[in-house]
């Protein structure tokens, strides 16, 4: 498990290293991928105050010197105003282009510094240290940067992959219980889009997985950085394959985008969308019922399925076919051919995905029946 992954995109290609106590010996992975002799630890004070110490003691052992940079938390500081003192900081420490930027921290800090190091001087390398599970099994891998911009989300982006991503399970011992849950929809929804072994494995351990025993999250991890590593790897700028890695999420950022970001967590809300996918693909003669049934017992033992007052299907149908993702007019969807396979479809009728949505409206309501 020692080995680390590898996202092979050329002169982009990068390691994932994945290890229980790396940030205490990381510096060696660090020294290897960039030349940087100043390093900005981009973070939270709290984040800072439980995982800054060992890192910057094995940053100075090893010669860089760290600058810590800290920005507040929340979905609402990922805008061009933190953006921007984020880079007038970079410019007080006075770095050049051989400088370096590190995110310790979850999604929100990965998004914003990757933006960041990509315009700093048109581009300093760029470190990813995610410390919460959504971004250790997603967010810090691929190479999607961005703020939110406008009432949009992640409107201003770019693609900027990062030299190094250094996983370290441990510090989700500190994550709270939403937090890590919202985290293991994206395992689920791995398993789904592409292992059935995971999906298995995750039916089987959920009670050491939910007790956050560490060599169970280890494995988790390891798994699913590899399949984002793989897709990623195909297709960086989501020309097409990398699309299955929106499973549940066409639906899932309508409903985030409806109740607030919030009310729905990220995991809660694609918990709902791959219920939803996947009734479409019931629906659709694509899958049989009991793809459908494992997908919902699984996320509901998590407890994701959280109970919400209804919604305007006009509006979330709306909001979908809005989504960014969805392209000329029709809604694109990652739909289950069965537990480790998908596939995408555009051009389903109307009426269908109202139905779907209508139903779906009825069982939010008591998510304890929610089935099919
Ligand atoms: N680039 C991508 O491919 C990609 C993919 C998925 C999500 N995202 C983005 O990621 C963001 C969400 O990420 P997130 O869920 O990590 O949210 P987040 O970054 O806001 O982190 C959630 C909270 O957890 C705290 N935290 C971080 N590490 C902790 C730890 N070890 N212990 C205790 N608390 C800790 C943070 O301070 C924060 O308050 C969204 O903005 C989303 O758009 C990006
Ligand atoms: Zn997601």
């Amino acid at each position: 498990l020692t080995h680390p992954i590898e996202v092979n995109l050329s002169e982009r290609s990068y390691s994932i290293f994945i290890q229980d106590g790396l940030l205490d010996k990381c510096a060696p992975h660090i020294h290897r991928a960039v030349p940087a002799k100043k390093i900005a630890i981009l973070t939270h004070r709290k984040v800072f105050e439980w995982y800054g110490g060992s890192l910057c003691r094995n940053l100075k052992n090893a010669g860089i010197a760290a600058y810590p940079l800290f920005v507040p938390e929340g979905e609402i500081h990922k805008n061009e105003k933190t953006l921007m003192f984020i880079l007038r900081k970079l410019a007080s420490f006075g770095f050049q282009r051989d400088a370096g930027l590190l995110a310790l921290g979850g999604g929100v800090l990965g998004d914003m510094g990757g933006l960041a190091a990509s315009l700093y001087m048109r581009g300093i390398d760029f470190i990813q240290c995610p410390t919460t599970l959504l971004a250790q099994v997603d967010a810090s891998i691929g190479g999607k940067t961005a703020i939110d911009f406008s009432g949009i989300k992640n409107l201003i982006g770019a693609f900027y992959q990062p030299k190094l991503v250094l996983i370290d399970p441990t510090t989700l011992k500190t994550l709270n219980e939403r937090q890590f849950r919202t985290g293991l929809a994206e395992v689920v929804k791995y398993g789904v889009i592409a292992d059935g072994k995971l999906f298995r494995s995750l039916e089987k351990n959920l009670g050491s997985v939910l007790s956050r025993q560490d060599g169970v999250l280890n494995r988790l991890i390891h798994r699913s950085c590899s399949i984002k590593a793989k897709i990623v790897s195909r297709d960086e700028r989501e020309s097409g394959s990398r699309a299955r890695l929106n499973y549940g999420h066409t639906l899932g950022h309508a409903l985030e985008a409806y109740y607030g970001y919030d009310r729905l967590s990220h995991g809660e809300a694609i918990a709902y969308g791959m219920w939803f996918a996947s009734s479409l693909s019931v629906r659709l003669g694509l899958c049989t019922k009991e793809v459908l049934i494992r997908q919902v017992r699984l996320l509901r033992r998590i407890g994701l399925f959280k109970k919400i007052s209804g919604f305007n299907v006009a509006t979330v149908y709306e909001k979908m076919l809005l989504d960014k993702k969805g392209k000329e007019g029709s809604i694109q969807f990652v739909l289950t051919r069965k537990i480790g396979l998908v596939n995408i479809q555009k051009n389903i009728p109307r009426q269908i995905i109202l139905s779907a949505l209508t139903q779906l409206l009825s069982q939010m309501k008591r998510p304890s029946k929610l089935d099919v």
